[in-house]
């Protein structure tokens, strides 16, 4: 079955996309990549790394705060194993963001004594920041430069100039140039993004995804789902765990059948919503 098959992959936008961030390329000095620490491949585009070549890089796992921190503490260390580092933030309140400037000034150590052994001081280092939609990109730009839109008038190559934020006189951001899509590879990735709200849930039926999210629970965090709706029994098959939840809420419908679309749309939403826990629905395997 093609849950996702409603959800479309634009490769003329990404196609775009790709051409704008390559064109910018040579006016940065490292990329930030955004993701949800909740699921941090879905909410990645796998092609990105291909366009950024060789540019340094270096990965936000943002909304730290409603992910599983052994799994996010995994993930990092996944990262650093590939030579990329990666920090966990949490963009709505801020926390985390105190050590992204100086990770910035880490990646970048060598272009900094390069920089200095050259004699230029001053250089602000030029950043620029990517992801796909929803992953928390604007709260990102927003909480580390906020209005801070950077003067750019003598400098080449740059067309859209509100594109540009100034976090301080030693960085500046530049926003991504285009929308970096999700790139639904398989079903997984497009149920991914809907659990966590990224993608409408309106183009997926609503029990199949609540059923897939149950999957997931009852593998990774059993006891947060007995916690949240009381000791009920888990069964092989989901949409029978789904009557369980929705008869443990009262939410029945004449002949004492379960209303199971209720008990979904409330599974989804307690979900997103962090009433069940920190989750992280992506691990590293
Ligand atoms: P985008 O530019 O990448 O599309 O994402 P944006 O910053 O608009 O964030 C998308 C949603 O995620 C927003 O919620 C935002 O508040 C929330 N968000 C961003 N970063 C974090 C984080 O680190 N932790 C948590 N818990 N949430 C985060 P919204 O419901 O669309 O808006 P609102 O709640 O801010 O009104």
């Amino acid at each position: 079955m093609n849950n996702t098959q409603n959800i479309q992959w634009f490769p003329g936008h990404m196609a775009k996309t790709k051409r704008l961030i390559a064109e910018q390329l040579k006016l940065i000095d490292a990329v930030v990549e955004i993701v949800d620490a909740r699921i941090p491949v879905s909410s990645r585009n796998p092609d990105l790394t291909g366009i950024i070549q060789n540019k340094p890089h270096l990965i936000l796992l943002n909304k730290c705060d409603m992910a599983d921190i052994g799994a996010t503490n995994d993930w990092i260390t996944y990262y650093k194993s590939k030579n990329i580092t990666a920090i966990a933030v949490d963009c709505k309140s801020g926390k985390g963001l105190n050590t992204f400037k100086d990770t910035v000034k880490t990646v970048l150590s060598d272009k900094l004594k390069s920089y200095k052994e050259k004699g230029m001081v001053g250089k602000p280092l030029r950043v620029m920041a990517v992801g796909i939609p929803n992953v928390g990109k604007s709260s990102f730009i927003n909480r580390i430069a906020g209005n801070n839109r950077a003067k750019v008038e003598n400098r080449p190559g740059v067309t859209k100039g509100n594109q540009w934020f100034s976090v301080d006189k030693e960085l500046e951001l530049l926003d991504t140039p285009g929308v970096l899509w999700p790139k639904f590879d398989d079903d997984t990735v497009g149920e991914h993004l809907a659990f966590t709200g990224a993608v409408s849930d309106r183009i997926i039926d609503t029990e199949l995804l609540a059923m897939r999210l149950l999957e997931i629970l009852v593998a990774d965090y059993k006891q947060l789902l007995l916690d949240r709706y009381g000791n009920f029994e888990i069964h092989e098959d989901a949409y029978d765990t789904l009557c369980e939840i929705g008869k443990k809420r009262g939410m029945m419908i004449k002949g004492g059948e379960v209303d199971t679309e209720r008990a979904a749309n409330m599974l989804l939403e307690e979900f997103r919503n962090c009433k069940l826990g920190k989750i992280t629905l992506e691990r590293i395997k």
